[in-house]
C-alpha cells in the first residue's frame, strides 16, 4: 500500500513510521509546507521524494490542495498520514482521501485539541493524559478515534520530560495502529 506523510516539524513520528511499518507500507511521498523543516533531511536520508510546497503563495486552499492532489495520484498514493503537519486539511483532500487520512495528537482527544496539547495537559495539571491516533475530517482534531494510548504525569515531571513520554508513545503507537490498518484485507 502506498502511503504520503505530511508533516511540518522535526519528523519524529516520519521516522519511525520509516522504521516500523515497512512490510504494510510504502512511504513514497513526504508533503512538507516548510523548506526549512527538519523532517526533510530525514525524508533524504531514507530515500523518500519530498515535495515542499508553500501554500501562502497560492491563491487559496483548493488551489493548494489542487496541486498536491495531483502529485498524490500522480504517485498512486492510497493514504496519508499526518504527523505533525500543521495545517487543517480541507475539501479537496478530504473529498478525494475519505477515511484515508489519518493523524497523530499528543493529548487524550477529546482533550486538549489544537495547539501546545502537551503544555495545555500540563498546566491543566492532569494526572494523565496521552496519545491518540484518528481519522481526519474537516474539524481541528475532531475526527473519529482509531486508537489512544494513556501516559501519565508525574509529580516532578516538566513540560519537557512529560513531552519526551508522549513522543516514545508516539512512537509505539502511531506505527503500530498503521500496521493494524493496512494490513486488515479491504
Ligand atoms: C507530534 O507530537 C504529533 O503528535 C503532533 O506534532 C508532533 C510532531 O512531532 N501532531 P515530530 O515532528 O513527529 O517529531
Amino acid at each position: 500500500m502506498r502511503a504520503a506523510v505530511f508533516a511540518s516539524g522535526t519528523g519524529s513520528n516520519f521516522e519511525s513510521i520509516m522504521n516500523d511499518t515497512e512490510r504494510a507500507v510504502d512511504v513514497v511521498l513526504l508533503v512538507c509546507d516548510r523548506s526549512d523543516a527538519p523532517v526533510l533531511e530525514k525524508a533524504e536520508k531514507f530515500g523518500v521524494e519530498a515535495s515542499v510546497f508553500h501554500p501562502k503563495t497560492f491563491a487559496s486552499k483548493a488551489t493548494y490542495e489542487q496541486l498536491v492532489l495531483d502529485k498524490l495520484r500522480e504517485m498512486n498514493v492510497a493514504w496519508i498520514f499526518l504527523a505533525g503537519y500543521m495545517r487543517i486539511i480541507g475539501e479537496t483532500l478530504l473529498k478525494n482521501y475519505e477515511g484515508r487520512i489519518i493523524n497523530i495528537h499528543p493529548s487524550l482527544l477529546p482533550q486538549f485539541p489544537g495547539k501546545d496539547a502537551i503544555g495545555q495537559a500540563y498546566r491543566a495539571g492532569v494526572r494523565t493524559t496521552g496519545v491518540t491516533v484518528h481519522y481526519v475530517d474537516e474539524g481541528v482534531d475532531t475526527g473519529d478515534v482509531i486508537a489512544q494510548r494513556e501516559v501519565p504525569v508525574l509529580p516532578d515531571d516538566t513540560e519537557d520530560t512529560l513531552a519526551e513520554r508522549i513522543q516514545q508513545t508516539e512512537h509505539q503507537l502511531y506505527p503500530a495502529v498503521i500496521r493494524q490498518l493496512l494490513e486488515q484485507p479491504e
